[in-house]
């Protein structure tokens, strides 16, 4: 597989935090920016960040036509710096990661602000990226205005919309496609046309040519006019540095400024099937929650500026009601594993269980050694008994965290198997929780746990598990009980692997792991089982080797701690008994070997809470395997489902560009769950593993003048890795829908067609796109449909009336080339004739329609012309196109660089990079 293109490209970021903003009226509040720790001390940086944050809180309120501003923005400090006052200090006891992160410049990698990780068209990103050096420079670092920069990242990160400037790339030459055909000519990517421009060969600095196959040669641009003459006015995903830009793109707009140009072959076109950036704003939750404000609303952000330290407050509170009597051992067991291995020191941790009561079994005490975890670990209930109070619990809880000074932001974690049938109610008690902005998180153990978990965990800005205790083998009880604590302190803790185990006496159970060159600190290994006693843990490693046998001492878990950082390589694990059969969970994490490193991660993304199966939802997940800022490609990803009635299901996620996944080699491997695969209603815990044998980073690489232009990224292989992540827990409704037929179920549609080759001297076309399957992404499907017209409209709303190419090919398997070359029977000047191509099943099932590509005949004497005869100096003579934009941020920073240059008379090859 090759790299086509990038979404966009990751830079830092240790991990995927809940993001916690609201939006109340029209106001989105909590949005956190985050100044990350390594950067010098510097207060003019913050004032710059106010401003901008101001300024943009306005741009995006005239931008959504008056639905969306900053309301409550948090600025955070990094600790280090000097605090007279100016910034309030505050204590979380989770690191929750920044919505916009200000990060230092890394060397040879190039400052482009963009959004982290998109995964599919109206689904948000994972966080935003500006450079200090970007930020200082404000207007002159070559993005135009950081403000409106800004609102365009959020247009990524909050509602999905993708780029609108030209950073599609070929399939085969790997070029950008800066250029599509209409009414012959060759017509810039831009939305809107209503933007003007110069189109030129910016190395030459003449005319553009056709190339070889028929099209606009790769150095040809589009240079829109960007300055103070600038007039465009949209949009804001395709030309956010023209001085002018204050709007989205709009299908149904009146004005011809902001109308949406749905035939540019742009990332935004392909992915949100030639939607606009307004229509896909519309069907987002933000918009259907809003209507629109008074255009003279003050839209000034209130700005806290704050200095967190990272101190954990947990209380654990056990459900010991009667019905826990068969999981109260082992949610001892995975408790005493949390206890001992994962809350950092100086965490405060209580103790407290209900039935009908609620009761405290260990005040908030406060870990310095050993025997404070051990003297926890002996407090944890081992009895059952009574009815369940699920508030009461909440209130004892919250009644020892009241006893700390610091409340906010501590965390209750709350496991049960019932229903709450005894007063106080946890609707009683929760407006306590959020008032005093205390998180519960929640572990639903079993099919019987309240329904309500979830949501109430929602509602104070926490995350729930399930574990289903029907599932032979499983490991999710000591994932999901670890799982909120893995960042709880500064340096967050990564998961290699965790499996479960079953060894007869006497038996040697083998396993192994790997340590890759990001992480080695604080690496452990341990064991989760009941008895613990004369357990045989043996790692060993080269001439390394580390045992622990356990003692009648040890409680509920067994483990090894690598001394110092762990080396690289694979660690063969051995366990075994002398005196009894062991079941239980093996687990292994480690740490970054430094706060520097870019640490190789697995986060699973934004999955929604509940997936309620119809004729035409699709249930996605989708998880980003990511080196630092840079996707890792080739790796082998999968996510183990388990289910109420205790069946379990793999299924293999890819990054492809086909079925749920809309990128290819962007480091976010998709699926689809479909419904057939499932065998149950109700809640499901899923965890995805990946682990890379022959795995590669995508290096974006910093080009100096004269080198291949082409070569934007280059594959780098890493070494072997293993990593572990878990996603929240998904409640499943109407899976029977399909009645497990997935004969119903149709092909994917393709986003990837791309008219790769032109014969101007016989008309002739060839169109490629990958193949997609014969149930969405899987199995072959059994041909194509092939269909065009002269108009756009109805070839995207009527394809079955439109006129059909007969190509007769038979389908590759999902996410093979497929290549056709075609004809326009009786095709005539000055038409354009828009072609798509939809797959079919053996059911005769059509998937959707694809992506829309145009053709015409070239009839535009700009492309033909001999170079010397429009040639007279540089730019004057380029051909200006009449309406037109579309490059975007990227090139606009090639230009300020080339305009200079051009002066010097000296012509460089620039970077040309998604932002
Ligand atoms: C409360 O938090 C502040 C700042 O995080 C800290 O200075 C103070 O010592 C904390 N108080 C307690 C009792 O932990
Ligand atoms: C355009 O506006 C019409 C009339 O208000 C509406 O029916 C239609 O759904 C709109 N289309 C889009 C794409 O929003
Ligand atoms: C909420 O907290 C207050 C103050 O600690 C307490 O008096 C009250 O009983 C609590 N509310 C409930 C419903 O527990
Ligand atoms: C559970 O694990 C054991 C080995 O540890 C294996 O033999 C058994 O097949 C597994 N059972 C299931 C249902 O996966
Ligand atoms: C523990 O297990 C390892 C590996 O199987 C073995 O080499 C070692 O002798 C065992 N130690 C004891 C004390 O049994
Ligand atoms: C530029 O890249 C292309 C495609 O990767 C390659 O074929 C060509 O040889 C390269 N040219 C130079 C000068 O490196
Ligand atoms: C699917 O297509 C591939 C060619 O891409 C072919 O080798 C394979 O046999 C096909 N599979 C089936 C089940 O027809």
């Amino acid at each position: 597989m090759r790299l086509i293109f990038l979404v966009s490209v990751c830079l830092s970021g240790l991990s995927i935090a809940v993001s916690t903003i609201s939006l109340t009226g029209n106001g989105y509040t909590d949005v956190l920016v985050t100044v990350a720790d390594d950067i010098a001390e510097n207060t003019q940086l913050i004032s710059i960040l106010q401003d901008w944050l101001i300024e943009a809180s306005r741009k995006l309120y005239i931008a959504s036509k008056y639905r969306f501003f900053f309301e409550k923005v948090i600025i955070r400090i990094p600790e280090a710096w000097s605090n007279n006052g100016q910034y309030i200090v505050t204590s979380a006891s989770t690191n929750r990661e920044g919505d916009i992160r200000i990060e230092n410049p890394i060397q040879d990698v190039r400052s482009n602000p963009y959004a982290c990780c998109l995964p599919a068209c109206g689904v948000g990103g994972q966080y935003i990226h500006f450079t200090t050096d970007v930020m200082f420079k404000g207007e002159n670092a070559g993005f135009g205005n950081l403000a409106t920069v800004l609102v365009h990242e959020w247009g990524h990160y909050r509602w999905g919309l993708f780029d609108e400037y030209p950073t599609s790339r070929d399939t085969y030459t790997r070029e950008i496609i800066r250029f599509y055909s209409h009414n012959g000519r060759w017509e810039p990517v831009r939305c809107t046309t209503e933007i003007f421009g110069t189109i030129f060969n910016y190395v030459s600095n003449r005319n553009c040519r056709l190339d070889s196959r028929g099209k606009p040669e790769s150095d040809c641009i589009f240079r829109p006019e960007y300055g103070v003459k600038a007039t465009a006015i949209a949009s804001m995903m395709g030309s956010a540095y023209i001085k002018s830009i204050s709007q989205f793109c709009d299908s149904n707009s009146t004005d011809e400024r902001t109308k949406h140009n749905s035939e540019a072959p742009n990332k935004h076109n392909d992915k949100c099937s030639g939607q606009s950036s307004w229509d896909i704003i519309k069907q987002h939750n933000d918009y259907k929650a809003t209507s629109p404000g008074s255009p003279f609303a003050n839209t000034r952000p209130q700005i806290i500026l704050q200095q967190t330290q990272i101190i954990g407050r947990f209380c654990l509170l056990v459900d010991v009601s009667g019905s826990m009597q068969n999981f109260i051992g082992d949610a001892k067991d995975a408790l005493t594993t949390v206890i001992k291995t994962i809350i950092p020191n100086e965490s405060y941790v209580g103790i407290a269980s209900f039935n009908d009561n609620g009761q405290l079994l260990k005040r908030m005490t406060k870990i310095t050694s050993e025997s404070d975890r051990n003297s926890l670990a002996y407090n944890l209930p081992t009895t059952t008994d009574g009815s369940t109070s699920i508030g009461a619990g909440i209130e004892t809880c919250y009644q020892e965290l009241l006893t700390l000074h610091n409340v906010t932001g501590s965390v209750i974690y709350l496991a049960t198997d019932g229903k709450e049938n005894k007063s106080p109610y946890i609707e009683e008690v929760l407006p306590n929780l959020t008032g005093k902005g205390i998180v519960l998180h929640t572990l639903a153990i079993g099919s019987s746990a309240d329904e309500k978990l979830n949501n109430i965990s929602k509602m104070t800005g926490g995350s729930s598990y399930f574990y289903s205790t029907n599932t032979v083998n499983s490991t999710s009880l000591v994932d999901a009980l670890m799982e909120p604590f893995t960042d709880s302190s500064k340096d967050k803790i990564i998961r290699i692997k965790t499996l479960h185990t079953k060894i007869l006496t006497q038996q040697v159970f083998e396993t192994n792991f790997v340590i890759d060159d990001t992480i080695g600190k604080d690496t452990i290994v341990q064991l989760t089982t009941h008895v613990v006693r004369d357990v045989n843990l043996t790692i060993k490693h080269s001439e390394m080797t580390f045992a622990k046998i356990g003692t009648a001492g040890d409680n509920g878990v067994i483990y090894i701690k690598i001394p110092g950082i762990a080396q690289i390589g694979k660690y063969d694990i051995f366990l075994s008994s002398t005196t009894h059969d062991i079941s239980g969970t093996l687990s292994i994490f480690s740490k970054a070997v430094s706060a520097k490193q870019a640490v190789l991660q697995v986060n699973v993304l934004n999955t929604e809470p509940e997936i309620q199966y119809s004729a035409v939802l699709r249930f996605p997940l989708y998880a980003a395997v990511y080196k630092g800022s840079m996707p890792v490609i080739n790796a082998a990803v999968k996510a183990v489902i388990e289910n109420e009635i205790g069946d379990s299901s793999t299924i293999i996620l890819k990054d492809n560009a086909i079925g749920a996944n809309v990128s290819l080699n962007d480091g976010i491997y998709s699926c689809y769950i479909l419904p057939n695969e499932l065998s149950a209603n109700g809640r499901l815990s899923i965890k995805v593993i990946t682990e890379g044998y022959s795995a590669k980073v995508v290096v974006p690489v910093t080009r100096s003048p004269g080198t291949n232009f082409t070569d934007d990224f280059k594959d780098q292989p890493i070494g072997p890795f293993m990593r572990v992540a878990l996603a929240r827990e998904i409640t499943v409704k109407d899976y029977k829908l399909l009645d497990k037929n997935i004969d119903l179920i149709s092909p994917s549609p393709i986003l990837t067609l791309q008219l790769s080759n032109i014969s101007n001297e016989d008309n002739t076309y060839t169109m490629t796109w990958y193949a997609v399957g014969d149930d969405l992404d899987k199995g072959n499907a059994t041909g194509y449909d092939i269909r065009y017209s002269d108009k756009f409209q109805k070839l995207k709303t009527d394809p079955e009336h439109q006129q059909t190419i007969h190509a007769g090919i038979i389908p590759k398997e999902p996410g093979e080339t497929e290549s056709f070359v075609f004809r326009i029977p009786n095709i005539q000047t000055n038409t354009t004739y828009y072609i798509a191509v939809r797959a079919v099943d053996d059911q005769n099932n059509t998937g959707d329609l694809s992506n829309i590509i145009s053709v015409s005949i070239l009839n535009d004497q700009y492309w033909f012309e001999d170079e010397k005869k429009k040639t007279t100096n540089g730019l004057s003579i380029a051909f200006v196109a009449g309406i037109s934009i579309g490059t975007v941020i990227i090139v606009f920073i090639f230009l300020v660089c080339f305009i200079t240059l051009i002066k010097k008379r000296k012509v460089p090859r620039m970077s040309n990079y998604a932002v």
